[in-house]
């Protein structure tokens, strides 16, 4: 599925993304979302290569953004501001002022004193800011702890308890409108029953706000749909139809409601591959390892959350599937990076056939969370990217 003859010429590392994964991805999520009318944005977060971007925008999905650079971003891509969301436990005086500036859609707001800033903030400016309450729902999306951020020991959101309050305040923001609430439960989600959980709580807290007279018109629910990193040839598009059909089925809407998504990794996880090429194989104690000219710098997911990727020796595959029947040797290697951290390691004792100095290795499922999380840690150079349409 790589075109190895034009990647072999290219100098590593880099990430190869697929557009025409991207399109094909792009245009389940729409035929799904659309069948219930659910309004989609994308979390620039995920990635926010211009050329990705520019690609998810022609699909007129909304702009999911966590900082003022993203809000910037998403406004010079094109996104329209009525379509852009603006979340983050820690928005900045600046922040909230561009924002405001540029009359986006709604800033998901995660404490009483944000509130009050961003009151005060937009009555300086004589505008009303449209805002969401993000709400802690406290439901375990029985992800990684890291990216697990609905339960009430996380820092995001506003707390049940605390709705009392803050919709009296409410009253008082006159430079506010409430115009929805929003929940986010955390990340890479594979077990539907989550977000079922999530609706039933939905559904709860919007008896609450219904008893309390206060009409809500958008109910955000976040993303965090996972993508399958074991086998990513099998699953290269999530199963958006079996999502939103959970969503319809168990969220109890209001009249004239409209719900909304925040989806990031489902939409481009699995057309980003970080393509590195091996520069030693070196023997340890008790295993090899194949030392790659990428590293965490390149992809921090498996140093920071020991997270998995399938790693791929695209440079042997290729040979071994032109000699039929082949059933030449595998062996197990620690796929390391050439970073000063014992954690810049991609995987322990991956099975591999024989591999050398030269061997292109792909790195899969690198989409989302690794171009946009490279750093130039080590005084790296920056990670270039290249594009399966324009080889
Ligand atoms: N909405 C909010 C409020 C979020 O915090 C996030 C992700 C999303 C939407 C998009 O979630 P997604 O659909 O992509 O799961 N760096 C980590 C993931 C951090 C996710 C942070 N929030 C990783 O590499 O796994």
């Amino acid at each position: 599925m790589f075109p190895l003859e034009r990647l072999k010429f290219i100098p590593t590392p880099f990430y190869y993304y697929d557009t025409e994964v991207l399109n094909q991805t792009l245009q389940q999520l729409k035929k799904e979302a659309d069948k219930y009318g659910f309004i989609v944005h994308y979390a620039l977060k995920a990635n926010a290569n211009d050329k990705i971007l520019n690609t998810i925008k022609q699909y007129g999905i909304g702009a999911d953004c966590v900082s003022g650079n993203e809000v910037k971003k998403a406004i010079e891509t094109g996104f329209k501001p009525e379509h852009i969301v603006f979340a983050g436990v820690g928005k900045n005086d600046d922040e909230i002022n561009y924002a405001l500036n540029n009359s986006i859609f709604c800033f998901n707001c995660e404490s009483l004193q944000e509130l009050e800033i961003i009151n005060e903030l937009a009555a300086a400016k004589n505008k009303i800011a449209h805002i969401a309450l993000r709400i802690n729902p406290n439901v375990n999306a029985n992800t990684h702890k890291y990216i697990t951020t609905g339960l009430e020991e996380n820092k995001f959101g506003i707390n049940l308890w605390e709705l009392e309050a803050v919709t009296g305040a409410l009253k008082i923001f006159k430079n506010l409108k409430l115009i929805g609430l929003h929940f986010h439960i955390g990340s890479q989600i594979t077990d539907l029953g989550a977000f079922k959980s999530l609706c039933l709580r939905i559904n709860e807290i919007q008896g609450w706000f219904e008893n309390h007279k206060i009409t809500i018109e958008n109910v955000n629910v976040g993303g965090g749909l996972g993508v399958n990193y074991h086998e990513p040839d099998t699953y290269l598009v999530v199963d958006f139809a079996s999502y939103f059909k959970l969503f319809n089925d168990f969220l109890e809407l209001r009249p004239d409601q409209k719900v909304h998504f925040e989806l990031g990794r489902a939409i481009v996880a699995q057309c980003g591959t970080l393509i590195s090429k091996v520069l030693y194989i070196k023997k340890g104690v008790n295993t090899n390892f194949a030392i790659l000219d990428a590293g965490m710098t390149e992809l921090m997911r498996p140093a920071l959350y020991q997270a998995y990727h399938k790693i791929e020796n695209i440079s042997k595959d290729s040979q071994q599937s032109a000699i039929s029947n082949s059933q030449s040797a595998m062996y197990k290697y620690d796929v390391v990076g050439p970073i000063c951290e014992s954690s810049d390691c991609f995987g322990k004792a991956v099975t591999l056939p024989e591999t050398q100095r030269g061997d292109i290795i792909a790195l899969r499922t690198a989409g989302a969370y690794g171009e946009v999380m490279s750093s130039a840690y080590n005084l790296r150079n920056r990670v270039k990217a290249v594009y399966s349409d324009e080889l």
